[in-house]
């Protein structure tokens, strides 16, 4: 269970606590307690101070170290108990031979409950994408559209335009995750039959929407980007790194959410819990040819079972773990959003998963120098995210992504 950070005030000043947390029951998701001393910024010019807890002013006495959550990503995890068993029972052959029975068998079932003919185990939700771009987009010179945010386009090379020599155009994301559908309309009418224009084929969505903080994307937008698709003859590949969230978070199964796409990408590395691997799942021939494809990037593997393992256990415990993972977000969200802080605010409303965006407001420090003296302490951060919202002028969000 994640403790919610402490607020009081000192001198009319706002005196900030460490958020402590506690290891949850399996205590896999925590990082070692860091024994850095907290440092006091004293040529800090605003109203926030940090303190040690054994520093306190005052003469507080020393209190004992508390275990740590690092919210830098669901990412920093480590696999549980019952997952390590499962990846020492695995049963495993060589699945660049189709011989690995623990893989065929998470294929075939994550298959089933995404809705698809078929899937096929890769390493990363990085590969799964670019593979599904390889696969949709045959032409060279073909046009994929996505959002301006989306990780597709900001966090992979741009291995779209490097390896699949297919080209981007985006539209602006809005801040539930979505993209507008007549701003949409209008850009593919506008090189539809056009031999000026390159050849779209594809939309690209992304399900949560990590930029927009783990926004879900409601079915009813989905219904109209594949009625959209449908008439303009495009396909559509759902980035769905984080479905099972937005899964959990709708309440509905992922294959009513995939029911509207032609492909999908999962990731079993983020918060299923699992060390590593994705799945990608479309009809036969399409996963057929992205066997293909998984060959030519070198993604092909060979007792995968051992990782197969890990995510079908991830797989089996998501809903509880998912579940678990959105309540601390929300419990988080509504600790800072009661800290009234000057500096720190948040929309509660907008954490429907497993983020929490936390604004900083620039006048006192800039989400950089926040995420500074947090890592002088004992919260991380994601310094990507503050490189980014430095450029923009006064609000200015920050990322936190809930582990357990
Ligand atoms: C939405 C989204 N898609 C894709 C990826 C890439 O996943 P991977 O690290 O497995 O390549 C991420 C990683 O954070 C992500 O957030």
């Amino acid at each position: 269970m994640l403790r919610l950070p402490r607020v009081g005030r000192a001198a009319g000043r706002s005196l900030f606590l460490p958020p402590r947390a506690q290891a949850s029951p399996g205590g896999s998701r925590l990082g070692p307690a860091q024994t850095k001393p907290w440092v006091v910024p004293a040529s800090c010019s605003c109203p926030l101070r940090w303190y040690r807890a054994a520093g306190l002013p005052g003469g507080a006495q020393p209190q004992p170290q508390p275990h740590v959550v690092d919210l830098r990503s669901e990412t920093v995890t480590r696999p549980s108990a019952q997952m390590r068993q499962a990846m020492a029972r695995a049963e495993v052959g060589d699945d660049d031979y189709g011989e690995d029975p623990t893989v065929n068998e998470l294929q075939d079932s994550a298959a089933k409950l995404l809705g698809m003919e078929a899937a096929l185990f890769v390493p990363t939700v990085t590969m799964a994408n670019l593979i599904a771009v390889m696969c949709h987009c045959r032409r060279r010179g073909a046009q994929l559209l996505l959002g301006r945010e989306a990780h597709l386009h900001v966090f992979e090379q741009g291995g779209v335009a490097q390896v699949a020599g297919v080209h981007s155009q985006v539209l602006q994301d809005l801040p539930d995750g979505t993209m507008d559908l007549c701003e949409m309309e209008s850009t593919i009418r506008e090189g539809y039959g056009s031999r000026y224009h390159p050849r779209l084929e594809l939309v690209c969505l992304e399900n949560t929407h990590s930029s927009a903080g783990g926004r879900v994307l409601p079915l009813a937008y989905l219904r109209e980007v594949r009625l959209l698709a449908d008439r303009y003859g495009l396909r559509i590949h759902l980035d769905g790194a984080r479905l099972m969230n937005a899964a959990v978070a709708q309440g509905v199964s992922p294959a009513q959410i995939t029911h509207h796409c032609d492909s999908v990408s999962i990731c079993f590395s983020k918060g299923l819990g699992a060390p590593a691997g994705a799945l990608l799942a479309g009809h036969g021939e399409f996963v057929a040819e992205a066997w293909r494809m998984r060959k030519l990037l070198g993604g092909g593997m060979r007792q995968a079972g051992v990782l197969a393992a890990a995510a079908r256990v991830g797989l089996e415990c998501m809903e509880e773990t998912l579940r678990r993972d959105h309540e601390n977000a929300r419990s988080f969200a509504q600790g800072v959003w009661e800290l009234g802080s000057p500096i720190c605010s948040i929309d509660p409303s907008a954490v429907e998963t497993n983020m929490v965006l936390v604004k900083v407001a620039g006048r006192w420090l800039s989400p950089g120098e926040l995420c500074e003296l947090m890592q002088l302490s004992w919260v991380k951060s994601l310094f990507v995210r503050c490189q980014k919202v430095k450029k923009t002028q006064t609000h200015k969000h920050h990322p936190i992504l809930e582990t357990y």
